[in-house]
């Protein structure tokens, strides 16, 4: 069923910016700091929307900073898919207190998953009394509204009321990844998996217009961005919620058409809705890169069920197959859970069978963490956390000898690789797969497509030489 998805109005966002605009004139009469400094913590989507924090910021006149004790502004954006990642963050909140006794002007705002979770927000109201801001995904888009009712009033600000989601077009980004570009094409989640907090804090499922989004990919391909990765919870299902008819398959093939060199990727996937025309369209369209994330979480059909992922293991194991018959290299990368409640010593033994029947590329492995609110948190879970932990590292062991000959196959080949970086140990680059590829040359290399020799792997990297 078509939901209504509200898009906000142009002369809202309009609005926001006049407050920029309102914030960036009182600053100018005020001695604090005009330096902000962003610290985004979780998944790509998150870096995604700092940017356009940043953006907003930066029409407020902040330039940016590391340095927490020179910072004006301090933006904390969140993550709270698992316990880590939030005790995490409130480490840091505890400790920025100490700054903010150095710095009472400055102003601390925490947003992201974590903000739009009300027992959070409580704890923040009642024990983290130095943050000045908190807003939850939802109302990021009227950050610089929210900022200003702080700046004026001296007051402490909480915006986090639950909404299905809203998108709002022609908020302003500065952008960090030199070459590589994010590109958020719809917002929030349907599917509930049974452990997953996602849906709860980034709200219904809500793709951004096709045309929107090809602006974006169109400028960022005139400016010079190599490397464009279109983000999602669930891209696969891009566009159901549009009456135009574009599937994520048709915005594949259209944003293939457009001029420039630049490499387009997705993420992330869910089997369930990955099909055989997305395998074909990737096939055939040569700026979308030979790899695919998708993640399974769970070898056994019984505890794919409990986890409400809606396909088999056998169904998964199609998937592959059916993707790999199309792409015979494709770089095949997943997450799995261990440890989901209730999931047996047979059933983990399920997962490891898995992983060595597909071989992937490269995995991205999780304890897993209860999360408030969610059906999974309410089961008996007897397991304790030692034995999760043997489990997991004994799938680590096999992932990271699979990780290992996969790369050590890339020695001896030439490989077509954008150059994307460089750091204390020389340059870095991408494979089409987005492998990491070390290699010694010059800095004006990077931006550019090299064809590179790989002369060296391990679990992590290849090294190579650029091939003249
Ligand atoms: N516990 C552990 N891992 C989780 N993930 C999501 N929720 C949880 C949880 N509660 C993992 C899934 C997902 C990835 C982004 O994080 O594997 O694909
Ligand atoms: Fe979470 Fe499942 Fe949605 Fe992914 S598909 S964000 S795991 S609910």
């Amino acid at each position: 069923m078509k939901q209504e998805t509200t898009r906000i109005a142009p002369d809202q966002v309009a609005a926001q910016l006049e407050f920029c605009r309102k914030i960036h004139a009182l600053n100018e009469t005020r001695p604090q700091s005009r330096l902000a400094l962003v610290d985004t913590y979780g998944c790509q989507q998150n870096e995604a929307d700092s940017e356009r924090i940043r953006g907003y910021l930066a029409q407020m006149g902040y330039g940016f900073t590391q340095n927490e004790d020179e910072a004006g502004v301090i933006v904390l954006n969140t993550c709270a898919i698992r316990a880590h990642a939030e005790d995490r963050v409130l480490g840091n909140v505890g400790a920025l207190v100490h700054v903010k006794r150095r710095r009472p002007d400055q102003i601390l705002c925490l947003c992201g998953c974590m903000a739009q979770e009300d027992h959070v927000a409580e704890k923040i109201r009642r024990s983290y009394r130095h943050v000045d801001l908190v807003f939850g995904p939802h109302a990021l888009w009227r950050f610089p509204e929210l900022l200003w009712r702080v700046m004026s009033r001296r007051g402490r600000v909480f915006d986090h009321s639950e909404e299905p989601g809203s998108i709002a077009e022609g908020i302003p980004v500065v952008r960090q990844g030199g070459v590589k570009a994010w590109v958020s094409i719809m917002y929030g989640c349907n599917n509930f998996c049974s452990y997953c907090i996602v849906p709860y804090v980034r709200g219904r499922e809500r793709s951004r217009e096709p045309e929107a989004v090809l602006d974006e990919i169109r400028a960022l391909a005139a400016a010079g961005y190599r490397d464009i990765t279109l983000l999602g919870q669930n891209v696969n299902s891009y566009g159901r919620d549009l009456d135009g008819g574009m599937d994520f398959a048709g915005l594949l093939r259209a944003a293939n058409e457009i001029p420039g060199e630049f490499l387009l990727r997705f993420m992330t996937s869910h089997p369930k809705d990955a099909s055989q025309a997305l395998f074909e369209t990737m096939a055939r369209c040569e700026k979308v890169a030979p790899v695919f994330h998708l993640p399974f979480q769970a070898g056994s059909t019984r505890v794919l069920a409990a986890m409400n992922r809606r396909y088999t293991r056998e169904g998964y194991l199609d998937k592959v197959r059916a993707l790999r018959a199309q792409i015979p290299d494709v770089v095949l990368t997943s997450d799995v859970i261990v440890g989901f409640p209730g999931e047996t010593a047979g059933e983990f033994e399920e997962t490891m069978s898995l992983i060595e029947e597909v071989r992937f590329d490269a995995l991205f492995t999780f304890i897993y963490s209860p999360r408030k609110g969610t059906p999974a948190a309410e089961l008996p879970d007897p397991m304790d956390r030692a034995e999760k932990l043997a489990e997991f590292q004994r799938l680590v062991a096999v992932q990271d000898k699979i990780s290992e000959e996969k790369h050590a196959a890339y020695i001896g080949r030439t490989v077509r690789c954008l150059v994307d970086g460089a750091d204390e140990k020389g340059l870095t680059a991408r494979t089409p797969g987005n492998r990491l590829v070390r290699l010694a040359g010059d800095e004006s290399l990077i931006g550019r497509f090299v064809p590179v020799t790989i002369t060296g792997a391990n679990k992590w990297s290849l090294f190579g030489e650029a091939a003249q």
